[in-house]
């Protein structure tokens, strides 16, 4: 019991020494404020982008350098490196009360080291992996003078069209929610302050991902049960995380900029959810209220934005120009620039730069750590982990050692920036490993003949005819196709989001010469490729994979590393189905299996399933799900549903397996998806090796949005399934709610 009590106590002695320290920070705040004139109040909540403060002379606007030793400044992004940084802070520390500057940058995946981009690191399923992979982007960021990242994208997509799907976390809740929680964690570690982590922001508040059409900033309209359903519960699990800021995004939700929404972020976020951090508008976005039509003026979108809770102004200086005066004539309450002020202070005490402003801009420390050599192998690592098996026709893979001459073809088989894709904010781009290099390292003694075959967005087929011979002179061929780097990000949407030039006429070509033909296919969404995913004999999908992209695919193709990757996104036949996702309804005209063919929810000229499924990805080994067990066929006065089953290794490889556990209501008064994600683990296991795979179902689980209501569970019928993939249910079982 002693035992017991001590750590009662250390628990308790925690909480009050966090609510301790939270008291101090607040009094030093209050205090600072007393001093601040109506000017020094607006100035924190101003935020400019470094370029045209450390670019080229000519470029500087020679008045940004000015507000910034005024005090009109409370942030700079875009300034990076301890000598920028250190001058910028000087520049500051010149004003009259000395308040320091917050540096921040969209470090998204990786800083001087490129990992995978997000949607490629979502695709390993491996929380740990991805924590991991925040903390080591952190660490450089840190070290290079960065108090802030711009990140994690926690936008649900489920709109391949969409260019910013790369950024996030694909289409499911429950996994974004868990990878939300993974990179906060991963960026902030376990007290800001460290410097060794840089505050998060989750961005972009609130569902931009759904922007109609795929197309980037456009309108987004659902009902509050989809937002609350689908869109919101990463930006909750990123809050109860404990992120530092949040940002918001260009989109309108129903009607209103997400901007000047005060149903975000003031009713959900700072009240409903009760957050203390601050919020950053998006580049510009409260001027853009103007050519939105919902503000007239300038004057207008600032105080639209202040009442509506978005606390600073990421470049687009309405707080500066404005609300000084809408303050002095009353039209906005100074309580609101009090609120917002107050929120940002905050966060400079707790990163300690009071204390020391260049505590985060140390030459000797940016120097150390750029020289880590572990990062470079955590970035391989992570790759390994976040590459998809999608097709291995008679087991071509992995690459046999009787195979000698092996054609490498098509247009990034030798890239190299294209494999870092975009928001690379310090990169040596020609660092990357292409796969090109990755092979010949790895299979030293094996020869590779290259021929590029065609560009990636060309209509030029003359040189088909060298990729040709070139395939026609080796044992096997591998073939690198995809999109441009450049393609996915920020206004990078797509109309046709097929492989891009003539890459699949290519493939035909290059398959007509009778060899096996491997394809490794890249690119920053889920693309359409349905001649090379029926002809093919081995499909492995990368998505980007950042710097060690070359190892890590020889890693894969030689079986150095098993591959384990699951699609965070569903794959499309046409993008004619699209928004095609695995969470849908059943509709009151479902495709029977078979039957009458008329009046169901369908295409005449497609099936509905997809070409890859949501969840899906292959290994070279085997598992089977047996023993399925429930200990309890009724939940009942809270009670949870405890479930196992037995996950055995049935092949000859040592492997992973992303075993997933989706749940159906199958009655409610709101309809239900026909199944939802709401568990899943990432196992390994030796050949043979059999493992218990333990589920927990709560009641929580169970529940669905209801407007008027909020989150409630109905008593009823329930169904559970486990599988490795959304379209894959291994083991399902009933069970009931009361
Ligand atoms: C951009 C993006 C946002 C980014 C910000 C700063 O427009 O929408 O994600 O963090 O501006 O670069």
């Amino acid at each position: 019991m002693k035992r017991y009590n001590w750590l009662l106590g250390f628990l308790c002695l925690q909480v009050f020494n966090v609510q301790a320290q939270e008291q101090f920070i607040s009094k030093r705040v209050d205090s600072l404020l007393k001093l601040m004139t109506l000017k020094e109040k607006i100035g924190q909540l101003n935020q400019y982008s470094g370029r045209e403060v450390t670019g080229p002379a000519n470029d500087r606007k020679a008045y940004l350098l000015k507000d910034i030793q005024n005090g009109m400044v409370g942030s700079m992004l875009n300034v990076k490196g301890v000598k920028d940084t250190r001058e910028i802070q000087a520049e500051a520390l010149k004003s009259r009360l000395k308040i320091p500057l917050l540096f921040s940058l969209d470090v998204v995946h990786g800083y001087k080291t490129v990992f995978p981009v997000p949607l490629s690191e979502a695709a390993s399923w491996d929380m740990e992996a991805i924590k991991q992979s925040a903390h080591i982007a952190a660490k450089e960021a840190a070290a290079s003078g960065i108090h802030w990242t711009f990140a994690p994208m926690v936008d649900i997509a489920r709109d391949p069209r969409w260019g910013r799907v790369m950024e996030g976390a694909g289409e499911d809740p429950f996994l974004g929610s868990a990878i939300a929680r993974a990179r906060v964690k991963g960026f902030q570690g376990e007290q800001l302050g460290a410097t060794d982590a840089v505050m998060a922001c989750v961005k972009h508040f609130a569902a931009y991902g759904a922007a109609i059409a795929g197309r980037d900033y456009n309108p987004v309209d659902m009902s509050e049960q989809q937002l609350r359903e689908i869109y919101l519960p990463p930006f909750k699990a990123a809050a109860e995380a404990g992120a530092a800021t949040f940002m918001n995004a260009f989109n309108t939700l129903n009607g209103v900029p997400a901007t000047a929404s005060t149903f975000l972020q003031r009713d959900i976020l700072k009240k409903e959810w009760n957050y203390k951090g601050f919020v950053v508008s998006d580049w510009g976005s409260i001027r853009e209220m103007i050519p939105w039509g919902f503000a007239a003026n300038l004057s207008e979108a600032a105080a639209y934005a202040i009442t509506a809770g978005s606390d600073m102004d990421m470049e687009s200086e309405a707080y500066k120009n404005e609300l000084e005066k809408l303050i002095q004539t009353g039209k906005i309450s100074v309580d609101l620039l009090d609120d917002a002020v107050k929120r940002i202070l905050y966060k400079k005490f707790e990163l300690g730069l009071f204390e020391n402003p260049y505590k985060f801009s140390d030459f000797k420390r940016e120097d150390i750590v750029m020289k880590d050599k572990t990062h470079a192998a955590a970035a391989r690592s992570m790759a390994d982990k976040s590459i998809v098996l999608l097709k291995n026709e008679h087991q071509i893979l992995p690459l046999q050692t009787d195979v000698k001459k092996i054609a490498l073809i098509g247009p990034l088989v030798r890239a190299k920036a294209d494999l870092a894709s975009t928001w690379t904010v310090y990169a040596d781009t020609t660092q990357m490993t292409s796969v090109e290099e990755g092979l010949k390292q790895r299979f030293g003694t094996m020869k590779f003949n290259y021929a590029e075959g065609c560009k990636i967005n060309t209509s030029d087929t003359s040189k088909f005819n060298e990729a040709i011979q070139t395939a026609q002179n080796a044992d096997l061929v591998v073939m690198v196709l995809g999109e441009a780097g450049n393609m996915t990000g920020e206004a990078k949407s797509r109309a046709n989001i097929e492989l891009p030039g003539v890459q699949e006429a290519l493939f035909q070509k290059i398959k007509k010469t009778g060899k096996k033909v491997i394809v490794v296919v890249m690119g920053g969404r889920p693309l359409i490729f349905n001649t090379i995913a029926d002809q093919a004999d081995a499909i492995v999908y990368t998505f980007w994979l950042g710097g060690e992209a070359g190892h890590a695919i020889a890693d894969v193709l030689s079986a150095d590393y098993n591959p384990s990757g699951k699609l965070p996104m569903t794959f499309p036949r046409s993008v004619g189905q699209v928004p095609l996702f695995y969470n849908y309804a059943n509709t009151g005209r479902p495709v029977a299996k078979s039957g009458d063919i008329h009046y169901r929810s369908a295409y005449i000229d497609s099936p509905n399933t997809p070409r890859y499924a949501f969840g899906f990805g292959m290994s070279y080994t085997d598992f089977s799900y047996t023993d399925l067990r429930k200990d309890k066929e009724i939940m009942k006065g809270g009670e949870n549903l405890n479930v196992s089953f037995t996950l055995t290794n049935t092949g000859k490889r040592k492997g992973e397996e992303v075993v997933q556990l989706y749940l159906q209501d199958k009655v409610a008064s709101v309809v239900r998806p026909v199944k939802e994600l709401k568990g899943f683990d990432k196992v390994e296991l030796e050949p043979g090796e059999s493992k218990t795979i333990k589920f927990v179902i709560t009641p929580e689980m169970l529940a669905f949005y209801k407007s008027e209501r909020g989150w409630i569970t109905e008593p009823g019928s329930f169904k559970l399934m486990v599988g490795g993939a959304s379209d894959q249910m291994r083991l399902e079982s009933d069970f009931k709610l009361e």
